[in-house]
């Protein structure tokens, strides 16, 4: 049988993984087998007594940087036991992480993250490396290890198998390029607030309809930088 997607996680604190990722749907699937956690400490490549992972930035400033050397031997030796690329460096000067670029990496083989901490990371071993530079967001975390969760999670929850109900996926935000439409349940009136008459319809097409004008209204008035991408 082939390996399992696996993700490759270069950090100084492994132990925070797979924290939230062994729970719910990536949880099931991390003890199915359907994925692979390498969560690998950069301080086993230092070869100090310390174990010294960072360094004071050449051209002075606040703070300290990652070793380029210790990334990569850790690098070079995970992928010498096979650990699939993309490399992907989290760093909120990354460029934005999408969706589709989330079904790539998940049709692919795995993911190699690189979590930073302090200042940054040497630049020369992102190039020399062929580190890819990506953000989740603007805004800035105290390292890149929730970002490499979150990046892991988006990916895990679309190999094949791990969501039930594959619908559910491909109705979800984003996949039409629109934020999804909203959703309701009983009770039928809660709070003095009914439902939305056409849900309880019963007209498929007219419901179909519905939900597409509320999509795109919700992506309208939210993130109108989306439509100018859908056909
Ligand atoms: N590390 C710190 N902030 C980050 C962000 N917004 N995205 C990715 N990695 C990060």
């Amino acid at each position: 049988m082939s390996a399992p997607w696996t993700a490759t996680v270069l950090t100084i604190f492994p132990e925070m993984f797979p924290g939230p990722l062994g729970f719910s749907l990536a949880g099931k699937a991390l003890a199915n087998g359907v994925w692979k956690l390498d969560a690998v400490d950069l301080r086993d490549y230092a070869t100090d007594r310390h174990r010294t992972v960072d360094d004071a930035p050449f051209g002075g400033g606040a703070g300290m940087v990652m070793r380029p050397d210790v990334i990569a031997r850790a690098v070079d030796d995970r992928t010498a036991r096979g650990a699939p690329g993309p490399r992907v460096y989290l760093t909120p000067r990354g460029e934005r992480l999408t969706q589709a670029r989330v079904r790539e990496w998940a049709e692919g083989a795995g993911v190699l993250l690189l979590c930073g901490r302090y200042e940054g990371v040497d630049q020369r071993v992102i190039e020399a490396r062929d580190f890819l530079e990506v953000s989740i967001g603007d805004f800035v975390l105290s390292g890149g290890e929730l970002a490499a969760m979150a990046v892991i999670d988006a990916c895990v929850r679309l190999l094949p198998g791990v969501v039930g109900d594959a619908a559910s996926l491909e109705e979800e935000s984003f996949s039409g390029g629109l934020l999804e439409y909203p959703h309701y349940t009983r009770p039928q009136v809660w709070e003095g607030r009914p439902v939305p008459e056409v849900l309880l319809s019963g007209h498929h097409a007219e419901i179909r309809a519905w939900r597409r004008r509320q999509a795109l209204e919700i992506t309208r008035r939210r993130r109108p930088d989306l439509l100018n991408t859908v056909s």
